[in-house]
């Protein structure tokens, strides 16, 4: 199977599988504990159904929104994702070109490969920088201030990773930043030369945006989970995120919300937006999924906080539900980094065409001429 054969998110995973080492696909394609979170956040979808609307004249409809003070082309992007260089040598550089083509927004990991300066040369569509609260307030600072420097258009804190998840599958792997070889992953690597070839055959692999303020990730191995216990700020409060959405001084989430308290307190602190997010499931298993929170949060904060949902998106439909739920928009990582690694910049490409496709047809099979037009009236809850 080749990126046109890739019709759905089970095609992307299937091929990247085959494309990446284990370590590496399982890194993505895991959450935290027993992963009921994960496969949670996609089934809440299948609780409720659309109800369409017939007669409506339709026509062609139009999927534009409004984010972070940006028109986009279509109501869903890429989340930030860390370490895109391992899934395809080309990483962020090929999900801003491939977001820029479809008019929607590319976001940033703190924990890229790629710098923000590189990203702000090849790409001028959207840009959202994800940030996480390092220990060292230098970094942060740093980040805050390269990231407005460099052009980006929005910022979100990321609040639900002030430790790391319990990854099994990574423990089992043996899965570092940078990629190590191991006793356990030798022979996954050994059966995957093209991407062992491109994997040294191109600018090494580095956190591009922290390597020049610590070692640890870039020259000194470490398991994700080390990682982000070292070097990211248990502490982190409320007066914390709220000296950085005036640092930054724009259109500003805080990505991790869950409940609709802390979608309340997130306005006191001037966010424009909230990410509705458990972290793809990587990290409180157990967790609600976001989907199961967008009517309760929408209904209490809608008019007030630009809300994205993050979590389980694979189908338009998906996207459909979301907003009808009182989302503005939504964003997808999982099916995105498959994508990627399934195809590079191609792979993304048809990825978001897929979704393009999938969300106008099912909107003209919904009788919505507009983003405007899914509202609470186009769904219900089976219970
Ligand atoms: C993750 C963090 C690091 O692996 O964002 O989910």
């Amino acid at each position: 199977m080749n990126i046109n054969g890739c019709y759905n998110f089970e095609d992307f995973r299937k091929l990247a599988k085959k494309k990446l080492p284990s370590p590496i696909f399982n890194y993505i394609d895991g959450g935290a504990d027993d992963e009921i979170t994960l496969r949670r956040n996609t089934e809440a979808f299948d609780d409720c159904d659309l109800v369409p609307n017939i007669l409506n004249n339709v026509g062609e409809p139009d999927l534009s929104t409004t984010i972070f003070g940006k028109k986009i082309d279509m109501p869903i992007f890429l989340s930030p994702t860390a370490m895109q260089r391992l899934y395809h040598h080309d990483g962020d550089k090929a999900s801003a070109r491939a977001a820029e083509k479809f008019g929607t927004f590319y976001s940033m990991s703190s924990m890229a490969n790629t710098t923000m300066e590189e990203i702000s040369n090849v790409s001028s569509g959207p840009k959202l920088f994800q940030l996480y609260v390092h220990k060292d307030k230098s970094i942060t600072d740093d980040l805050i201030e390269r990231s407005k420097r460099s052009g980006f258009d929005a910022m979100c804190l990321t609040v639900d990773t002030l430790v790391a998840g319990n990854r099994e599958r990574d423990h089992r792997t043996g899965f570092t930043t940078p990629p190590k070889l191991t006793l356990q992953s030798l022979i996954s690597f050994a059966i995957h030369p093209q991407w062992v070839f491109n994997y040294f055959t191109h600018p090494k692999f580095e956190l591009a945006n922290v390597s020049k303020k610590t070692d640890k990730g870039t020259n000194i191995a470490k398991s994700v989970i080390d990682y982000v216990n070292e070097q990211y700020d248990p502490t982190m409060n409320w007066k914390d995120a709220e000296y950085i959405v005036k640092k930054w001084d724009g259109p500003f989430a805080l990505k991790g919300v869950m409940s609709v308290e802390d979608a309340k307190k997130a306005i006191d602190i001037g966010c424009t937006a909230i990410m509705i997010s458990n972290h793809g499931g990587r990290q409180l298993d157990g967790s609600r999924s976001p989907f199961d929170q967008v009517k309760a949060i929408s209904d209490a904060v809608g008019d007030k906080l630009e809300i994205i949902l993050d979590g389980g998106v694979r189908r338009g439909t998906h996207v459909l539900k979301a907003l009808s739920a009182g989302a503005t928009a939504c964003s997808f990582g999982k099916a995105f980094l498959f994508s990627l690694g399934a195809g590079g910049q191609e792979g993304v490409e048809r990825l978001l065409e897929n979704m393009h496709k999938e969300i106008r047809r099912n909107m003209i099979l919904m009788g919505c001429k507009s983003i405007k037009d899914l509202d609470a009236s186009k769904i219900i809850y089976r219970k």
